[in-house]
């Protein structure tokens, strides 16, 4: 186990999931303050960083923790209590649970590591490229991880493509689903890629993957281990906004129910996916499997949502790796990571 810690909670941020990283902070929070001094620091939509208390904001309970007023190591720029500019004093590991741009895609990670500071995660390279659904299928794609066949469209492009109908036209950088249609026909096809192109200058519009949905924990630096995989069984035409964060909107399904050599595959796949895409820490790879047995890589999400219910964790749980141990292995991977990359000449 580690030591008692002072962690940093990054919670909120700039982008359209900023609800979702609280409830996620929420479960962090709670389960952390058991064995750490946690502080938070709230990103508004607005882009304002404020210190917290360790308080998560709807939960309100306990005495804030009393953080050592030593030298700074570092200088995050925050605004404290007083509404006066602030540091976040000495602070052991940092743990981002923000969504989405400005937070999931590198910009954050780079202020941490300008910082010096230890942090959970991915670093600046693996954030930035799987926030990007175009230039990580690239990457994969490189590296012979199957991936759907998609086209980018970059701004002034004309909307073609080669594919049939019914196909995806998704923002390359967000998440949640939001900005995403599936597309049935061509007259369909123009106000899917306006409403993308109102979320990303860059927008994908991929061939559909027939097959069931599968997802994959991977945690760890080096020797990076794989959950169980789980079925996602979305209550609706596909697994969108609603049927991720309504009640009862999905299901998931731990085991899958496929055979054993093909939930190896998928846990092989998701390592691989996770190693060449430069990611550390944690993230879920998120797959599909067709028909045939063919695992086909959709994304990898370097922050997850990260509620003790969310499915990240819950592949972990079914796994024999209950949350807080989880979190524990977060924050150990983090101080690894930093303590390794300290050793090395620049
Ligand atoms: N190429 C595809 N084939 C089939 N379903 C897809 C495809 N792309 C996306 N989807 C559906 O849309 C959902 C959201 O797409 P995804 O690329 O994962 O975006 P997000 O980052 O918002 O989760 C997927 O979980 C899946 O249900
Ligand atoms: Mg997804």
């Amino acid at each position: 186990m580690t030591r008692r810690l002072r962690v940093a909670v990054l919670l909120g941020g700039r982008s359209s999931e900023h609800e979702i990283s609280q409830a996620s902070a929420r479960s962090v929070i709670e389960a952390l303050a058991a064995r750490h001094d946690v502080v938070t620091v709230a990103i508004g939509r607005d882009g304002r960083w404020e210190l917290g208390t360790g308080s998560p904001p709807a939960l309100g309970t306990g005495a804030p923790p009393q953080l050592e007023h030593g030298a700074p190591k570092q200088t995050l720029p925050v605004v404290g209590g007083n509404g006066v500019a602030t540091t976040l004093m000495e602070i052991d590991v940092v743990f981002p649970v923000l969504h989405g741009p400005f937070g999931e895609d590198g910009t954050v990670q780079g202020l941490l590591e300008l910082a010096d500071l230890p942090y959970v995660g991915a670093g600046v390279l693996g954030s930035a490229l799987c926030m990007d659904k175009s230039v990580v299928k690239d990457v994969l794609r490189a590296n012979d991880i199957p991936v759907a066949r998609s086209v980018t469209l970059r701004e002034g492009d004309p909307v073609e493509h080669p594919f049939t109908y019914p196909l995806f036209v998704k923002p390359a950088r967000l998440g949640s689903s939001v900005g995403i249609t599936k597309v049935h026909d061509e007259s369909e096809l123009a106000p899917a890629v306006e409403l993308a192109r109102g979320h990303d200058e860059k927008v994908l519009v991929e061939e559909l993957i027939e097959g069931i949905e599968v997802e994959c924990s991977v945690l760890g630096n080096r020797d990076p281990v794989a959950s169980l995989p789980g079925q996602i069984v979305a209550h609706a035409e596909w697994y969108d906004f609603h049927a991720k964060y309504d009640e009862g909107g999905m299901e998931l399904r731990v085991p899958p129910d496929l055979p054993q050599e093909t939930i190896e595959a998928v846990q092989r796949t998701a390592v691989r996916a996770f190693v060449v895409t430069d990611c550390e820490g944690m993230a879920r790879v998120d797959c599909f499997v067709r028909p045939d047995g063919e695992v086909v890589v959709n994304e990898l999400n370097t922050i997850p949502g990260f509620t003790a219910t969310s499915v990240y964790a819950k592949l972990f749980d079914a796994s024999g790796l209950p949350y807080g141990e989880l979190l524990e292995q977060l924050l150990a991977l983090a101080l690894e990571r930093h303590e390794r990359r300290r050793r090395q000449a620049f």
